[in-house]
């Protein structure tokens, strides 16, 4: 089960998807037994962005068919609200730390790229290129030359690995992904969350705070397999990829379709041992315990 990735081994394929697993929430819940058995390969934390966010007004989810559509908007202590009092707990972690940020400049993400990887705790970055660049108005992610841009201005800032997650909601996707590979990136992780909008049952105002927000689930798996299997054959930098991963089943078909990684998200919430589920559905147990232990864990 284990597999390299970016110049590491992991002990099998199956990460969490940014934004969907808390692990502070959790090890309030479940204590160390978490660090014990922490259901994921790597730690891929929520983003964070340069200055301290409130998110989106409420009602920030909605449940649609076979998913969510989420307007959270990314609330975060901001980046050294991050590194004063999230990054000491992810430290902890038995796993590599990947940090998730996002800039609304490319000059705020090259800001977060310095600071984040000065620090010895993280192994690689996560680039959520899925926002408005407030200069230009296009969506970093969703424009080949905007991602070439962004990469090249902060490939040279780090020596970690950099990942470069990929929105779907653009016209070509595996052109941005071969854009993103070019300038430097390590790896290409898709899909984030598709636009989607709900309306409230009785005023027929959208339901949201946000009005729109992300699709996610098992809604979407059939989007992420067909988009992982074309960014795969497009570029030769690993590919993490993710969207409604439920099963071990799911895991191996994205691993198929040419991806190195699965990110497991939406199935965390309802689920918080889901990652170690489908790891040991893909065909690996991890966790060598007493059978007796073993049997009392949440995390098998
Ligand atoms: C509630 C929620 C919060 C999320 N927050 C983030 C985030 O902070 N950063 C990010 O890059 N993606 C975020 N995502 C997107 C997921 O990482 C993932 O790309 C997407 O949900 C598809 O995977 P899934 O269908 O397995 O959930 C979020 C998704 C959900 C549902």
């Amino acid at each position: 089960m284990t597999v390299e990735f970016c110049g590491l081994e992991l002990r099998s394929p199956v990460i969490n998807a940014s934004g969907t697993f808390d692990a502070i929430a959790a090890h309030r819940t479940f204590g160390d037994e978490l660090l014990e058995r922490f259901p994921f390969a790597a730690f891929v934390s929520k983003t964070i962005t340069l200055e301290p966010r409130q998110g989106n007004p409420p009602p920030r989810l909605w449940e649609t068919a076979g998913g969510l559509i989420n307007s959270i908007g990314l609330p975060n202590r901001g980046l050294h609200g991050y590194l004063e009092h999230d990054l000491p707990f992810y430290a902890r972690l038995p796993v590599p730390l990947i940090v998730n940020v996002m800039g609304f400049t490319r000059e705020e993400v090259a800001t977060l790229v310095a600071a984040v990887s000065a620090r010895e705790e993280v192994f690689g970055l996560e680039l959520n290129v899925s926002c408005p660049n407030v200069e230009s108005g296009l969506i970093m992610g969703a424009d080949p030359g905007e991602t070439a841009a962004l990469v090249e201005r902060v490939r040279p800032l780090t020596s970690l690995p950099l990942i470069v997650k990929l929105t779907p909601n653009a016209t070509d996707v595996p052109a941005v992904a071969a854009a993103a590979q070019e300038a430097g990136a390590d790896a290409v992780s898709l899909v984030n969350t598709l636009r989607g909008m709900a309306l409230h049952p009785r005023t027929g105002e959208p339901w949201l705070g946000g009005r729109t927000g992300g699709v996610s689930g098992p809604a979407i798996r059939a989007i992420g397999l067909a988009q992982v299997a074309e960014v795969a054959a497009r570029v030769t930098v690993p590919v993490v990829g993710m969207g409604g991963v439920s099963s071990g089943r799911d895991a191996g078909a994205l691993l198929r379709a040419g991806a190195t990684l699965v990110a497991v998200g939406t199935e965390s919430f309802r689920d918080p041992a889901a990652g170690a589920r489908i790891e040991r559905e893909l065909g690996g147990g991890h966790v060598s315990e007493t059978p007796a232990k073993a049997a009392n864990s949440v995390f098998r």
